[in-house]
């Protein structure tokens, strides 16, 4: 996309910084199926002590990584339960159902807004007649849930009641960092309360590529084969793994940067239909229910003027702040969809 335009569609459009071209550059690499890449290993091994887990492993994307911990979890012709809007059923292309063989069955739509209790209540246990629960999961920050972070209280509760339903909790936390950042909670904390994490370093992060899996180191040995199974081995990823390396010294404490962005921007167009206290990271939805413009209409219009802006559904459109964004491009966008959505 080119630069004139200030492109709010998503977090995934960054390109790599200098520093981080610069560090990919002179990354040493080997064989990372043989396990020989010095820098992918030092990845896993960061990651993993950052969340105070045993492993981590390196994967292409956040959907491979979802989808190798709920292969890990659930094993065919089980459940897992996560809610309607979670991004392991909307956007996975059904592949918990086609790869891992595993019945998924969602929650109403809250975003980070979950009742414990009501999650409890779906669990079913071993039994003759239904599909047996195996793992419950959870977004963090939740993407369609307009980046709302689930509190730490929420979590806890859910861990207890997986505990005592023996099933698994595993965190979509590709946005984990805007959570970390947002709430002040320690990114150990959140790692401690599931037994598998995704986390993504090619959001928020600004890296060009990947994703780790976090859990024991069982589970991350497992993890390994389902990768390989699913064509996610790599060879000399130290490349990818660099930059990632480098997102994770340069780009989480700035996510503050983002997020205080993001709230400008809600403010802005807040008169319109849009709740400025509901914006807590960097992606700001917009309810355009009662609006003449529909979501589309909006997108169109701002593109004419040099805004890309994400169309969610008909009347639901989303913004999203990042590190390739600057204080005049989010001055720009907000005088452009002021003015259009007062038109
Ligand atoms: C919450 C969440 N999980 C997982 C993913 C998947 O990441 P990827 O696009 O790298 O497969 C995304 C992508 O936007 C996401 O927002």
């Amino acid at each position: 996309m080119a630069d004139a335009f200030v492109d709010l569609r998503s977090d995934t459009v960054t390109r790599p910084t200098p520093g981080m071209r610069e560090a990919m550059a002179t990354a040493e690499v080997g064989d990372d199926v043989y396990g020989e890449d010095p820098t992918v290993n030092a990845l896993e091994a960061e990651v993993a002590a950052l969340f105070g887990h045993e492993a981590a492993l390196f994967a292409p994307s956040g959907s491979m990584a979802n989808q190798i911990a709920l292969q890990l979890l659930v094993s065919p012709g089980n459940e897992l339960l996560c809610d309607a809007d979670a991004h392991v059923v909307t956007y996975e292309i059904g592949a918990a159902a086609a790869y891992g063989g595993i019945s998924s069955r969602t929650w109403p739509a809250v975003g980070a807004d979950i009742d414990p209790e009501a999650v409890a209540g779906m669990i079913r246990p071993d039994g003759y007649f239904a599909v047996p629960t195996r793992a419950i999961a959870v977004e963090q920050t939740h993407n369609r849930g307009g980046g709302g972070v689930i509190p730490l209280a929420t979590l806890r509760e859910l861990r207890r009641i997986a505990d005592d339903a023996e099933v698994a909790l595993h965190c979509d936390g590709a946005r984990i960092w805007h959570a970390h950042v947002a709430d002040g909670v320690p990114l150990v904390e959140y790692g401690q309360l599931f037994d598998t994490l995704s986390v993504c370093l090619s959001k928020g992060l600004g890296a060009p590529v990947g994703s780790l899996v976090v859990g024991s180191a069982e589970k991350i040995e497992r993890a390994r084969l389902i990768r390989k199974r699913m064509g996610g081995g790599m060879r000399q990823a130290g490349i990818l793994a660099a930059a990632g390396r480098y997102a994770l010294a340069h780009h989480v404490d700035r996510l503050a940067e983002d997020h205080a962005r993001a709230a400008r921007l809600a403010e802005a167009v807040a008169p319109f239909g849009v709740l400025a206290a509901a914006v807590r990271t960097n992606l700001v939805p917009l309810d355009l229910t009662k609006h003449a413009l529909d979501a589309r209409a909006l997108a169109a219009a701002a593109r004419d003027e040099g805004v890309l802006i994400s169309v969610l559904g008909p009347r639901t459109a989303r913004l999203v702040t990042h590190l390739d964004l600057d204080d005049a491009g989010v001055t720009h966008a907000a005088t452009v969809l002021t003015r259009l959505l007062a038109a």
